[in-house]
């Protein structure tokens, strides 16, 4: 099968511009450039397309212009990233070649000899030829404002994505390599500021049960629909209550999650049947541009096994799913660590279903009332006790005694590990645990304010749960 490729722009996207380069100590690395690359490699087969006009000018000798581009691939290589091919025009426009871009002779190249599908290829550049070059043949665009993008941004013509620099291409281009797998009915994981979703068109019927096959979730417990922003609220529920709109002013996008009633255009099996739908605009950048490359709603649990706890790493998701997913967007460690906050406003009285990323303090001040706490019977997975829990055994101690009882446990042969009590951490940590066969995990509980209370939440879930059988 025919695969999709990038084709990189050399000087100014992956190393520094230093005019015509002629000596391979030249080559200055952006510190970005192998990070990002190995992120693209899983998906695309990777070349570099550059114009070395000072050949033909006189003024670099052809076998240094080579010998800098193979050092250019030698580094990578020594970074764990393999550059097909190194794609070099040594002509200057007045020369009237084939290879100088943007004209396509190069891609064309590489689609017959490495078999490359140039409609889902990219090219990436900080030159408006090398968007063009993306336009004649048939790829995709993506301008890069490192090197000399800044200064010669006014000139571009042909439709583009612009992006700071090469970390910047590579989200924007893996982000549409998923939106395009959720397109053709695929679940893709994607990272949120929350944990990592699993995520399928919330209009695919199909794709949402193979997203609870795959977590091995009973369907009646209630998916979150993501979207990109408020505009398309309506589209999703009957009645936007001014509780409601103060909340999403306030909070979207963000860690907080909104139970309204349902429109028809949302499947029952995003809701269970229910005739309420959960909605959520994430702030994270790379969910963001995941959304809005997509252009419709997300429905999505957390992408873990049922029973396991939330994965915080693009690591924690293939560790639980592996291969069942079609397509792992990563984007890093999360930055809060614990799930979003879920507040119905359904049915009047607003009340909390699920602490979380959101502090209930900062509704309360925004809606200028009390919230109560109603955790949601067995309709609400995060509601079970098993939920959030490691193997390991938690055990709640009060502050300032870990050591003792963890020299206590230690005297009778148990493997105790003492954990700080931190959102950000809290599931990440517990995954370590069971990786080590630890126990027993002991912990004291935090303070309830501020993202405390989701921590004291999953805390006392995961120390209660011991007995109640996980599925
Ligand atoms: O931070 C988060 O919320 C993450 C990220 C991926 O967005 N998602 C997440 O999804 O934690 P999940 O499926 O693990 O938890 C969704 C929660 C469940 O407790 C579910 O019962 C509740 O949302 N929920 C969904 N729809 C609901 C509804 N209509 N009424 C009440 N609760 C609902
Ligand atoms: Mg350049």
């Amino acid at each position: 099968m025919n695969r999709p490729a990038v084709f990189l722009d050399r000087d100014g996207t992956l190393i520094e511009d230093r005019g015509h380069l002629s000596d391979p100590v030249q080559a200055i690395f952006y510190p970005e450039t192998a990070p990002a690359l190995r992120r693209l490699q899983a998906h695309f087969l990777l070349f570099i397309v550059t114009n070395q006009n000072g050949v033909s000018r006189g003024v670099l000798r052809p076998e240094d212009a080579d010998r800098v581009n193979a050092q250019v691939v030698r580094r990578l290589k020594e970074e764990g990233i393999t550059i097909r091919e190194v794609y070099c025009c040594s002509h200057t426009r007045e020369d009237g070649c084939a290879c100088i871009k943007p004209k396509p002779r190069f891609l064309l190249r590489a689609a017959a000899e490495h078999g490359v599908d140039l409609g889902r290829s990219f090219v990436v550049g900080d030159h408006p030829a090398d968007v063009e070059l993306a336009v004649n043949a048939g790829a995709r665009g993506i301008y890069v404002l490192s090197g000399h993008g800044h200064k010669h941004r006014q000139e571009l013509s042909a439709p583009c994505g612009i992006v700071d620099g090469i970390c910047g291409a590579v989200d924007a281009i893996l982000a549409a390599r998923a939106a395009e797998v959720l397109r053709d009915g695929g679940i893709v994981a994607f990272p949120t500021e929350t944990v990592y979703g699993l995520g399928a068109d919330a209009l695919n019927r199909t794709a949402i049960r193979r997203v609870f096959d795959v977590k091995g979730r009973p369907v009646t417990h209630p998916l979150i629909l993501h979207i990109a922003d408020a505009s398309s609220l309506d589209k999703w529920v009957t009645e936007v209550p001014d509780a409601a709109l103060r909340l999403v002013e306030r909070f979207w996008p963000g860690p907080l999650t909104i139970v309204l009633k349902r429109s028809a255009k949302v499947p029952d099996e995003v809701t269970g049947g229910q005739d309420t739908v959960a909605l959520r605009v994430p702030a994270h950048p790379l969910a963001q541009r995941l959304l809005k490359e997509f252009g419709g709603g997300i429905a999505a649990p957390s992408a873990n096994r049922f029973g396991r706890v939330s994965p915080t790493t693009a690591g924690h998701v293939l560790e639980d799913l592996g291969t069942d997913v079609d397509f792992v967007l990563d984007g890093g460690a999360c930055d809060i660590g614990v799930e979003s906050t879920i507040i119905d406003l359904s049915a009047g009285t607003p009340s909390l279903l699920r602490p979380g990323g959101v502090p209930r303090e900062a509704i309360e001040e925004a809606l200028g009332r009390p919230v109560a706490w109603r955790p949601t019977g067995v309709r609400a997975p995060g509601c079970h006790a098993a939920h959030y829990a490691p193997h390991a055994e938690v055990r709640i101690v009060p502050a300032g005694k870990e050591q003792d009882y963890a020299a206590r446990l230690a005297a009778q042969g148990m493997r105790v590990e003492v954990l700080a009590p931190e959102a950000r951490t809290l599931y990440a940590r517990f995954r370590d645990a069971d990786r080590r066969g630890t126990d027993v995990i002991l912990v004291s509980l935090p303070s309830e304010s501020g993202l405390g209370l989701a921590v004291v939440d999953r805390l006392k879930r995961a120390a209660g749960s011991r007995g109640i059988a996980t599925q």
